[in-house]
């Protein structure tokens, strides 16, 4: 349940492999009145869907969400072997801070299921899908019940970039993980918002940003704080950031409020074929764009004003898990299963 629900707040579904920076959407949508949570949905990518799955019923119970159902999905890309980020997030997919129990029932539907029936139990144009993860669930739900591609509002997925890759020289790792779910998201004809490196890698996590967080005092501040720890360490290491980008509350916080992001509407396809090329967003800058160009790119974020709608999240969700004591005193050994 939204902590504000109210008739105007725009609803969305979030499919996602927590993974930290999707720990940190999760959070963001839950807390922000404007944003209406219908599902979690989970999918193979961070780590094992089983991982990313425990992994997003433990942020849900930490946030203290209630009335929401959480489903598991693929557990595979449609055509390519598994692939894990195990040097960004860790051996449990959300390395870091130690992880509760979770209190929320996983929904038995398959994450596929659960995408089509919210959105055919809602009016059209009204359900936003904002995946911060590979597209396999979503290419799945879009191929089971292709009625839905009319229904959804937009698709704002974190993934791709014009200028830069992360797993190779040009792909971005959700979707170079299953370039071929990826390839039909973008084809299809609902509006997509590609939110991509271009732009996450402007959502940095500097030294002022974590501390504004980690002086807000609560659990689920703490947990953030600590995410970030880890997540500065990794990115860091792996990739060379001082400090690092928190890619997936950037779909959340465009669709709260777009003024935050800059876009620009501009053709947008997936490359399957090429060797050194795999998984690339091919964006065609020239202009115009055409009349029935369906997809645009995220260029610009307010760094400031993105980070402030974090924070004001969490001072919102306070300290639903132990009333104020520390996440870390009221949980298991947040062993990976
Ligand atoms: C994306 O890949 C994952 O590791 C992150 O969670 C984010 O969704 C960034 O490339
Ligand atoms: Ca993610």
């Amino acid at each position: 349940m939204a902590l504000n629900p109210q008739s105007a707040a725009k609803k969305i579904i979030l499919d996602c492999d927590p993974g930290h920076d999707d720990a940190v959407a999760l959070l963001l949508a839950h807390g922000n009145p404007d944003i209406e949570l219908l599902a979690v949905t989970t999918v193979v990518g961070n780590q094992t869907l089983e991982k990313v799955t425990r992994n997003a019923l433990s942020v849900g119970t930490i946030a203290g969400i209630t009335g929401v159902p959480f489903a598991a999905g693929c557990d595979r890309p449609l055509v390519r072997a598994i692939e894990t980020a195990p040097d960004i997030h860790g051996e449990s997919g959300m390395d870091g801070p130690a992880q509760p129990e979770s209190t929320i029932e996983l929904d038995p539907r398959h994450a596929v299921d659960l995408i089509i029936e919210t959105i055919m139990a809602h009016e059209p144009g009204t359900v936003t899908l904002v995946p911060t993860a590979g597209l396999t669930n979503i290419a799945m739900a879009a191929r089971k019940e292709p009625r839905i591609v009319e229904r959804v509002k937009e698709v704002v997925l974190m993934g791709g970039g014009y200028h830069v890759g992360n797993w190779s020289a040009v792909a971005e790792f959700n979707i170079i993980i299953d370039p071929e779910a990826a390839h039909i998201v973008f084809n299809e004809k609902w509006p997509v918002v590609m939110v991509g490196l271009d732009l996450t890698h402007q959502a940095l996590a500097t030294p002022e940003v974590v501390e504004k967080i980690a002086a807000i005092g609560t659990g689920p501040a703490r947990f953030v704080r600590e995410l970030m720890d880890f997540f500065a360490a990794t990115y860091k290491d792996a990739q060379g950031f001082d400090y690092p980008p928190v890619h997936d509350p950037c779909a959340v916080a465009y669709v709260i409020d777009p003024s935050i992001v800059t876009t620009r509407k501009v053709p947008v396809d997936i490359e399957l074929q090429g060797k050194l090329t795999l998984g690339m967003t091919v964006a065609d800058f020239r202009a115009p764009a055409p009349a029935d160009c369906n997809t645009s790119v995220a260029v610009d974020l307010d760094h400031a004003r993105f980070w402030d709608l974090v924070t004001d999240a969490l001072i919102r969700i306070g300290d639903p898990f132990d009333g104020g004591t520390s996440v870390s005193a009221s949980v298991s050994t947040g062993e990976a299963k």
